[in-house]
């Protein structure tokens, strides 16, 4: 169940990543990936992830966070039922990637350091409290399949 301000904020956060911030959604996936280097495991199809550089001139990495921004901006569309719409996409992670599902919750955290670096004082502690119960809903219907 989400509050008015929760839901505002939410959609408010991801209009705004959608028009104002170029390179958002790439620059969540470098940082997960450089900061927690077990993580290129599961993209062995990228090719060369040897080094910071080298990550952030991969389009493939690029083109990779914006499917997850679109994920992302699936379950802002159906915040009543993330669970339901992210089904796919659990039995995806768990059965065919067999993603840890700890790397859920680093992920999430970069995205949070993104948001939190773009927005600057907006991101009061309000904002970053509904952010991350969103956050927390994504992570545990995408963890769904493993429990
Ligand atoms: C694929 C979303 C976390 C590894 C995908 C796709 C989406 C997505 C939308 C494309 C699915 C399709 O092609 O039908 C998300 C979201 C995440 C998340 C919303 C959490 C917030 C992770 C994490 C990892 C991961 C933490 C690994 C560390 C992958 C891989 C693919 C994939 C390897 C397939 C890439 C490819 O074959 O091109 N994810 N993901 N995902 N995801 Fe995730």
């Amino acid at each position: 169940v989400w509050t008015d301000f929760e839901t505002a904020t939410i959609k408010d956060i991801f209009s705004k990543l959608d028009s104002e911030v170029v390179g958002f959604s790439s620059r969540f996936l470098y940082r997960c990936l450089i900061v927690y280097p077990w993580t290129q495991r599961y993209f062995a199809k990228f090719g060369n992830l040897y080094n910071a550089a080298a990550i952030m001139g991969n389009p493939m990495v690029a083109a990779h966070g914006k499917t997850v921004v679109q994920g992302l901006e699936l379950a802002v569309k159906n915040m009543d039922n993330i669970k339901a719409t992210y089904a796919d996409l659990s039995v995806l992670h768990s059965e065919k990637l067999r993603v840890d599902p700890d790397n859920f919750k680093l992920l999430a955290d970069c995205i949070t350091i993104v948001v939190a670096a773009q927005m600057g004082a907006g991101f009061t502690p309000e904002v970053q409290a509904a952010f991350q119960k969103f956050l927390a809903v994504v992570i545990s219907a995408l963890g769904k399949q493993y429990h």
